[in-house]
Protein backbone atom coordinates (compact mmCIF):
# COMPACT_ATOMS: atom_id res chain seq x y z
CA UNK A 1 0.00 0.00 0.00
CA UNK A 2 1.05 3.43 -0.43
CA UNK A 3 0.26 7.06 1.47
CA UNK A 4 -0.74 9.50 -1.14
CA UNK A 5 -1.52 12.53 1.36
CA UNK A 6 -1.38 12.93 4.37
CA UNK A 7 -3.25 16.20 5.89
CA UNK A 8 -2.78 17.91 9.56
CA UNK A 9 -4.77 20.78 10.93
CA UNK A 10 -4.15 21.55 14.92
CA UNK A 11 -2.00 18.25 15.62
CA UNK A 12 0.85 19.01 18.24
CA UNK A 13 2.66 21.34 16.47
CA UNK A 14 0.89 21.73 13.16
CA UNK A 15 -0.96 24.53 12.23
CA UNK A 16 -1.49 22.95 8.76
CA UNK A 17 0.51 20.85 6.66
CA UNK A 18 -0.21 18.80 3.26
CA UNK A 19 2.52 16.40 1.89
CA UNK A 20 2.06 13.88 -0.74
CA UNK A 21 4.98 11.28 -0.25
CA UNK A 22 7.22 9.99 -2.08
CA UNK A 23 6.30 5.75 -3.16
CA UNK A 24 9.78 5.39 -1.62
CA UNK A 25 11.89 6.26 1.00
CA UNK A 26 10.42 9.80 2.99
CA UNK A 27 12.96 11.18 5.18
CA UNK A 28 11.83 13.75 7.29
CA UNK A 29 15.17 15.67 9.26
CA UNK A 30 15.41 18.18 11.99
CA UNK A 31 16.80 19.53 15.35
CA UNK A 32 15.26 18.11 18.36
CA UNK A 33 11.50 19.20 19.26
CA UNK A 34 10.37 20.22 15.50
CA UNK A 35 7.55 17.67 15.15
CA UNK A 36 9.34 14.94 13.58
CA UNK A 37 8.04 12.66 15.73
CA UNK A 38 4.25 14.23 15.41
CA UNK A 39 4.53 13.03 11.65
CA UNK A 40 5.13 9.28 12.55
CA UNK A 41 2.40 9.56 15.41
CA UNK A 42 -0.16 10.79 12.98
CA UNK A 43 0.10 8.27 10.52
CA UNK A 44 0.32 5.41 13.44
CA UNK A 45 -2.70 7.37 14.78
CA UNK A 46 -4.86 6.48 11.38
CA UNK A 47 -3.68 2.78 11.44
CA UNK A 48 -4.71 1.80 14.75
CA UNK A 49 -6.53 4.43 16.46
CA UNK A 50 -4.14 5.46 18.93
CA UNK A 51 -1.10 7.77 19.70
CA UNK A 52 2.25 5.22 20.16
CA UNK A 53 3.15 7.83 23.13
CA UNK A 54 0.14 8.95 25.12
CA UNK A 55 -3.50 7.80 25.77
CA UNK A 56 -4.68 11.03 26.49
CA UNK A 57 -5.89 12.20 22.71
CA UNK A 58 -6.25 15.60 24.02
CA UNK A 59 -2.51 16.06 24.04
CA UNK A 60 -2.26 15.75 20.28
CA UNK A 61 -4.88 18.56 19.52
CA UNK A 62 -2.50 21.99 18.94
CA UNK A 63 -2.46 24.08 22.50
CA UNK A 64 -5.15 26.30 22.28
CA UNK A 65 -7.17 25.02 19.63
CA UNK A 66 -10.38 22.96 20.59
CA UNK A 67 -10.08 20.15 17.77
CA UNK A 68 -7.45 18.35 16.04
CA UNK A 69 -7.51 16.37 12.55
CA UNK A 70 -5.47 13.61 10.68
CA UNK A 71 -6.27 12.94 7.50
CA UNK A 72 -4.54 9.88 5.45
CA UNK A 73 -5.25 8.90 1.81
CA UNK A 74 -3.92 5.93 0.53
CA UNK A 75 -4.24 3.60 -2.30
CA UNK A 76 -4.09 -0.54 -1.98
CA UNK A 77 -4.56 -3.15 -4.78
CA UNK A 78 -8.57 -3.36 -3.86
CA UNK A 79 -8.87 0.77 -4.60
CA UNK A 80 -8.10 3.90 -2.51
CA UNK A 81 -9.01 4.56 1.16
CA UNK A 82 -8.96 7.75 2.92
CA UNK A 83 -9.29 8.04 6.94
CA UNK A 84 -9.66 10.63 8.76
CA UNK A 85 -9.71 11.68 12.76
CA UNK A 86 -10.73 14.74 14.45
CA UNK A 87 -9.71 15.04 18.42
CA UNK A 88 -12.00 17.07 20.34
CA UNK A 89 -11.15 18.57 24.03
CA UNK A 90 -13.64 17.85 26.71
CA UNK A 91 -13.37 14.85 28.68
CA UNK A 92 -17.03 13.32 27.34
CA UNK A 93 -16.20 13.72 23.27
CA UNK A 94 -14.67 10.69 21.97
CA UNK A 95 -12.58 11.32 18.79
CA UNK A 96 -14.22 11.16 15.68
CA UNK A 97 -13.79 8.79 12.93
CA UNK A 98 -14.33 8.89 9.51
CA UNK A 99 -13.86 6.38 7.17
CA UNK A 100 -13.70 7.88 3.58
CA UNK A 101 -17.44 10.12 3.94
CA UNK A 102 -18.71 7.62 6.47
CA UNK A 103 -18.66 7.70 10.36
CA UNK A 104 -17.11 4.71 11.99
CA UNK A 105 -19.22 3.93 14.64
CA UNK A 106 -16.77 1.28 16.18
CA UNK A 107 -13.04 1.81 16.28
CA UNK A 108 -12.53 -1.83 14.98
CA UNK A 109 -13.33 -0.47 11.39
CA UNK A 110 -10.70 1.65 11.04
CA UNK A 111 -8.36 -1.31 10.77
CA UNK A 112 -6.88 -2.46 7.34
CA UNK A 113 -7.65 1.11 5.66
CA UNK A 114 -3.42 2.46 6.84
CA UNK A 115 -1.29 -0.58 7.35
CA UNK A 116 1.49 -0.01 8.98
CA UNK A 117 4.77 -1.60 10.91
CA UNK A 118 5.73 1.28 13.65
CA UNK A 119 9.29 1.10 15.14
CA UNK A 120 10.84 3.02 17.53
CA UNK A 121 13.07 3.20 20.57
CA UNK A 122 10.47 2.52 22.88
CA UNK A 123 9.94 -0.69 21.45
CA UNK A 124 12.81 -2.18 23.18
CA UNK A 125 10.44 -2.85 26.00
CA UNK A 126 8.89 -5.86 23.64
CA UNK A 127 11.92 -7.61 24.76
CA UNK A 128 12.95 -5.97 27.74
CA UNK A 129 9.64 -4.99 29.22
CA UNK A 130 6.88 -7.22 31.05
CA UNK A 131 4.45 -9.69 29.43
CA UNK A 132 2.27 -7.05 29.02
CA UNK A 133 4.19 -4.87 26.30
CA UNK A 134 4.27 -8.25 24.13
CA UNK A 135 0.57 -9.06 24.10
CA UNK A 136 0.47 -5.39 23.12
CA UNK A 137 2.62 -5.99 20.35
CA UNK A 138 0.98 -9.25 19.20
CA UNK A 139 -2.39 -7.83 19.86
CA UNK A 140 -1.96 -5.03 17.47
CA UNK A 141 -0.62 -6.57 14.73
CA UNK A 142 -3.47 -9.35 15.05
CA UNK A 143 -5.97 -6.64 15.13
CA UNK A 144 -4.71 -4.83 11.97
CA UNK A 145 -5.09 -7.78 10.04
CA UNK A 146 -8.67 -9.14 11.52
CA UNK A 147 -11.52 -7.65 13.15
CA UNK A 148 -12.76 -10.65 14.30
CA UNK A 149 -9.54 -10.93 16.35
CA UNK A 150 -10.00 -7.48 17.54
CA UNK A 151 -13.95 -8.11 18.31
CA UNK A 152 -13.05 -11.23 20.82
CA UNK A 153 -9.88 -9.40 22.16
CA UNK A 154 -12.82 -6.49 23.49
CA UNK A 155 -14.94 -8.59 24.13
CA UNK A 156 -12.58 -10.86 26.55
CA UNK A 157 -11.66 -7.67 28.13
CA UNK A 158 -15.17 -6.35 29.09
CA UNK A 159 -15.81 -9.97 30.31
CA UNK A 160 -13.03 -9.80 32.60
CA UNK A 161 -13.50 -7.04 33.88
CA UNK A 162 -16.98 -7.38 34.98
CA UNK A 163 -15.76 -10.91 36.76
CA UNK A 164 -13.32 -9.29 38.47
CA UNK A 165 -16.04 -6.38 39.52
CA UNK A 166 -17.99 -8.87 40.61
CA UNK A 167 -15.16 -11.07 42.48
CA UNK A 168 -14.56 -7.80 44.29
CA UNK A 169 -18.18 -7.65 45.25
CA UNK A 170 -19.02 -10.83 45.89
CA UNK A 171 -18.08 -11.13 49.96
CA UNK A 172 -20.67 -8.37 50.40
CA UNK A 173 -23.27 -9.86 47.61
CA UNK A 174 -22.74 -13.69 47.71
CA UNK A 175 -25.93 -13.83 45.76
CA UNK A 176 -24.13 -12.39 42.88
CA UNK A 177 -21.80 -15.88 42.71
CA UNK A 178 -24.28 -17.43 39.93
CA UNK A 179 -23.39 -14.25 37.67
CA UNK A 180 -19.85 -16.00 37.48
CA UNK A 181 -21.29 -18.55 34.77
CA UNK A 182 -22.12 -16.08 32.37
CA UNK A 183 -18.92 -14.21 32.46
CA UNK A 184 -16.75 -17.37 32.43
CA UNK A 185 -18.80 -18.50 29.48
CA UNK A 186 -17.90 -15.08 27.48
CA UNK A 187 -14.25 -15.09 29.02
CA UNK A 188 -13.81 -19.15 27.44
CA UNK A 189 -15.39 -18.45 24.85
CA UNK A 190 -13.04 -15.17 23.46
CA UNK A 191 -10.06 -16.36 24.69
CA UNK A 192 -9.77 -19.31 23.12
CA UNK A 193 -10.17 -17.43 20.04
CA UNK A 194 -7.39 -15.27 21.10
CA UNK A 195 -5.96 -17.93 22.00
CA UNK A 196 -5.90 -19.85 18.45
CA UNK A 197 -5.46 -17.21 16.53
CA UNK A 198 -1.78 -15.90 18.70
CA UNK A 199 -0.41 -19.68 19.20
CA UNK A 200 -0.83 -19.85 15.02
CA UNK A 201 0.87 -16.46 14.59
CA UNK A 202 3.87 -16.84 17.17
CA UNK A 203 4.61 -20.17 15.06
CA UNK A 204 4.44 -18.17 11.72
CA UNK A 205 6.35 -15.38 13.49
CA UNK A 206 8.93 -17.33 14.98
CA UNK A 207 10.08 -18.58 11.42
CA UNK A 208 10.03 -15.63 9.70
CA UNK A 209 11.93 -13.54 12.89
CA UNK A 210 14.26 -16.31 12.81
CA UNK A 211 15.30 -15.87 9.08
CA UNK A 212 15.56 -12.01 9.54
CA UNK A 213 17.89 -12.77 12.74
CA UNK A 214 20.31 -15.04 10.81
CA UNK A 215 20.17 -13.11 7.78
CA UNK A 216 21.23 -9.66 10.56
CA UNK A 217 23.87 -11.84 12.48
CA UNK A 218 25.36 -13.34 9.46
CA UNK A 219 23.82 -17.09 10.56
CA UNK A 220 25.52 -16.87 14.02
CA UNK A 221 22.51 -16.43 16.33
CA UNK A 222 19.27 -18.49 16.18
CA UNK A 223 16.18 -16.54 17.64
CA UNK A 224 13.13 -18.40 18.12
CA UNK A 225 9.70 -17.48 19.53
CA UNK A 226 7.08 -19.29 21.21
CA UNK A 227 3.84 -18.42 22.71
CA UNK A 228 3.48 -19.03 26.31
CA UNK A 229 0.41 -20.30 28.13
CA UNK A 230 -0.98 -21.91 31.33
CA UNK A 231 -2.98 -24.12 28.97
CA UNK A 232 -2.19 -27.42 29.22
CA UNK A 233 -3.81 -29.21 26.67
CA UNK A 234 -3.74 -26.94 22.80
CA UNK A 235 -7.03 -28.95 21.72
CA UNK A 236 -10.36 -28.07 22.43
CA UNK A 237 -9.33 -24.80 24.08
CA UNK A 238 -12.63 -23.47 24.95
CA UNK A 239 -13.57 -26.22 27.26
CA UNK A 240 -10.48 -26.05 29.13
CA UNK A 241 -10.68 -22.44 29.36
CA UNK A 242 -14.10 -22.79 31.18
CA UNK A 243 -12.71 -26.04 33.25
CA UNK A 244 -9.93 -23.79 34.25
CA UNK A 245 -11.91 -20.92 35.25
CA UNK A 246 -14.05 -22.75 37.22
CA UNK A 247 -11.58 -24.70 39.39
CA UNK A 248 -9.64 -21.54 40.39
CA UNK A 249 -13.40 -20.10 41.15
CA UNK A 250 -12.49 -19.88 45.18
CA UNK A 251 -8.67 -19.29 44.79
CA UNK A 252 -10.02 -16.13 42.24
CA UNK A 253 -13.09 -14.93 44.91
CA UNK A 254 -10.27 -15.03 47.57
CA UNK A 255 -7.81 -12.88 45.40
CA UNK A 256 -10.66 -10.72 44.08
CA UNK A 257 -9.37 -11.16 40.67
CA UNK A 258 -9.35 -13.91 37.56
CA UNK A 259 -5.55 -15.44 37.87
CA UNK A 260 -6.33 -17.54 34.37
CA UNK A 261 -6.37 -16.32 30.94
CA UNK A 262 -4.89 -14.99 27.86
CA UNK A 263 -4.72 -11.35 29.96
CA UNK A 264 -1.54 -13.44 31.43
CA UNK A 265 -0.28 -15.39 28.61
CA UNK A 266 3.33 -14.05 27.45
CA UNK A 267 5.54 -14.46 24.59
CA UNK A 268 8.95 -16.14 24.85
CA UNK A 269 11.89 -14.26 22.61
CA UNK A 270 15.04 -16.55 22.87
CA UNK A 271 18.28 -16.42 21.04
CA UNK A 272 20.04 -19.39 21.01
CA UNK A 273 18.00 -21.17 23.39
CA UNK A 274 18.03 -18.68 26.20
CA UNK A 275 15.68 -15.93 27.00
CA UNK A 276 16.83 -12.48 25.50
CA UNK A 277 15.03 -10.33 28.55
CA UNK A 278 17.46 -12.08 31.03
CA UNK A 279 20.65 -13.12 29.21
CA UNK A 280 20.68 -10.51 26.22
CA UNK A 281 23.43 -8.39 25.88
CA UNK A 282 22.03 -4.78 25.17
CA UNK A 283 22.99 -4.94 20.97
CA UNK A 284 21.45 -8.89 20.99
CA UNK A 285 18.14 -7.12 22.31
CA UNK A 286 18.15 -4.55 19.83
CA UNK A 287 18.22 -6.58 17.26
CA UNK A 288 15.87 -9.07 18.58
CA UNK A 289 13.49 -6.49 18.07
CA UNK A 290 14.43 -5.37 15.05
CA UNK A 291 14.00 -9.06 13.58
CA UNK A 292 10.68 -9.15 15.18
CA UNK A 293 9.82 -6.16 13.28
CA UNK A 294 10.95 -7.04 10.07
CA UNK A 295 8.95 -10.37 10.89
CA UNK A 296 5.72 -8.29 11.57
CA UNK A 297 6.32 -6.83 8.19
CA UNK A 298 7.01 -10.06 6.29
CA UNK A 299 3.72 -11.38 8.18
CA UNK A 300 1.54 -8.38 7.39
CA UNK A 301 2.48 -8.40 3.63
CA UNK A 302 1.66 -12.35 3.89
CA UNK A 303 -1.69 -11.71 4.92
CA UNK A 304 -3.06 -8.31 2.77
CA UNK A 305 -0.98 -9.67 -0.36
CA UNK A 306 1.09 -6.50 -0.04
CA UNK A 307 3.56 -4.16 1.92
CA UNK A 308 2.29 -2.60 4.94
CA UNK A 309 4.39 1.18 5.29
CA UNK A 310 6.86 1.76 7.46
CA UNK A 311 7.56 3.92 9.95
CA UNK A 312 11.04 4.25 11.74
CA UNK A 313 11.11 7.06 14.27
CA UNK A 314 14.74 7.71 15.73
CA UNK A 315 15.85 3.95 15.24
CA UNK A 316 18.36 4.59 12.45
CA UNK A 317 21.06 6.28 14.36
CA UNK A 318 21.22 3.16 17.14
CA UNK A 319 21.73 0.71 14.30
CA UNK A 320 25.61 -0.38 13.26
CA UNK A 321 26.22 -0.36 9.76
CA UNK A 322 25.57 -4.00 9.38
CA UNK A 323 22.11 -3.53 10.69
CA UNK A 324 21.61 -0.82 8.79
CA UNK A 325 22.16 -2.10 5.20
CA UNK A 326 19.97 -4.87 6.41
CA UNK A 327 17.53 -2.90 7.04
CA UNK A 328 18.02 -0.95 3.73
CA UNK A 329 18.17 -4.28 1.95
CA UNK A 330 14.38 -5.11 3.53
CA UNK A 331 12.94 -1.55 2.96
CA UNK A 332 13.26 -1.57 -0.85
CA UNK A 333 10.10 -1.37 -2.43
CA UNK A 334 8.22 -0.17 0.90
CA UNK A 335 6.89 3.13 1.29
CA UNK A 336 9.00 4.14 4.60
CA UNK A 337 8.78 6.85 6.78
CA UNK A 338 12.02 7.23 8.97
CA UNK A 339 12.96 10.40 11.26
CA UNK A 340 16.53 11.49 11.72
CA UNK A 341 18.68 14.56 13.48
CA UNK A 342 21.49 14.08 10.96
CA UNK A 343 21.45 12.67 7.30
CA UNK A 344 24.41 10.57 7.82
CA UNK A 345 22.00 8.68 9.93
CA UNK A 346 20.91 6.82 7.01
CA UNK A 347 23.81 5.73 6.12
CA UNK A 348 24.31 4.50 2.29
CA UNK A 349 20.54 3.94 2.34
CA UNK A 350 18.41 4.93 -0.41
CA UNK A 351 16.77 8.68 -0.12
CA UNK A 352 13.91 9.42 -2.08
CA UNK A 353 12.12 12.51 -0.49
CA UNK A 354 13.54 14.60 1.99
CA UNK A 355 11.73 17.18 4.14
CA UNK A 356 13.30 19.59 6.18
CA UNK A 357 11.08 20.19 9.56
CA UNK A 358 11.45 23.21 11.61
CA UNK A 359 9.37 24.12 14.44
CA UNK A 360 5.83 22.66 12.60
CA UNK A 361 6.43 23.46 8.79
CA UNK A 362 7.64 20.96 6.20
CA UNK A 363 9.99 21.72 3.15
CA UNK A 364 10.66 18.82 0.53
CA UNK A 365 13.33 18.29 -1.57
CA UNK A 366 13.12 15.27 -4.10
CA UNK A 367 16.34 13.66 -3.69
N1 LIG B 1 -0.32 19.57 21.66
C1 LIG B 1 0.71 20.28 21.22
N2 LIG B 1 0.54 21.51 20.70
C2 LIG B 1 1.58 22.22 20.23
N3 LIG B 1 2.86 21.79 20.25
C3 LIG B 1 3.08 20.57 20.75
C4 LIG B 1 2.03 19.76 21.26
N4 LIG B 1 2.58 18.60 21.69
C5 LIG B 1 3.90 18.68 21.46
N5 LIG B 1 4.21 19.86 20.91
C6 LIG B 1 5.54 20.34 20.49
O1 LIG B 1 6.00 19.48 19.46
C7 LIG B 1 7.42 19.42 19.53
C8 LIG B 1 7.89 18.00 19.62
O2 LIG B 1 7.64 17.36 18.46
P1 LIG B 1 8.30 15.95 18.17
O3 LIG B 1 8.16 15.06 19.31
O4 LIG B 1 7.74 15.54 16.86
O5 LIG B 1 9.83 16.38 18.05
P2 LIG B 1 10.98 15.67 17.22
O6 LIG B 1 11.27 16.53 16.04
O7 LIG B 1 10.66 14.27 16.99
O8 LIG B 1 12.18 15.81 18.25
P3 LIG B 1 13.30 14.75 18.73
O9 LIG B 1 14.39 14.84 17.71
O10 LIG B 1 13.75 15.34 20.02
O11 LIG B 1 12.67 13.43 18.86
C9 LIG B 1 7.84 20.15 20.79
O12 LIG B 1 8.33 21.41 20.43
C10 LIG B 1 6.58 20.24 21.59
O13 LIG B 1 6.58 21.36 22.40
MG1 LIG C 1 11.24 12.50 17.92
Amino acid sequence: MKVNTLILKDFRNYEGVEIQPGSGMNVFIGSNAQGKTNIIEALHLCGVGRSHRTSKDEEMIRWEQPFGRVTVRSSQQDGTHEVTIILARGQKKKKNIKIGERKAERIGELFGHICGVLFSPEDLLIVKGGPAERRRFLDMLLSQLSSVYFYHLQRYNKALSERNAVLREISIKPGLRSTLDMWDEMLADSGAAVAERRIEAIEHLSALAALEHRHLTGEKEELTLRYMTSLRDPSDLRQKFLDQLFSARDDDIRRQTTGYGVHRDDISIRINNRETRIFGSQGQQRSAVLSLKMAQLAYMAESKGENPILLLDDVMSELDMNRRRALGERINQIQTFVTCTDISDLGETERGMLYQVDKGTLNSFPQ
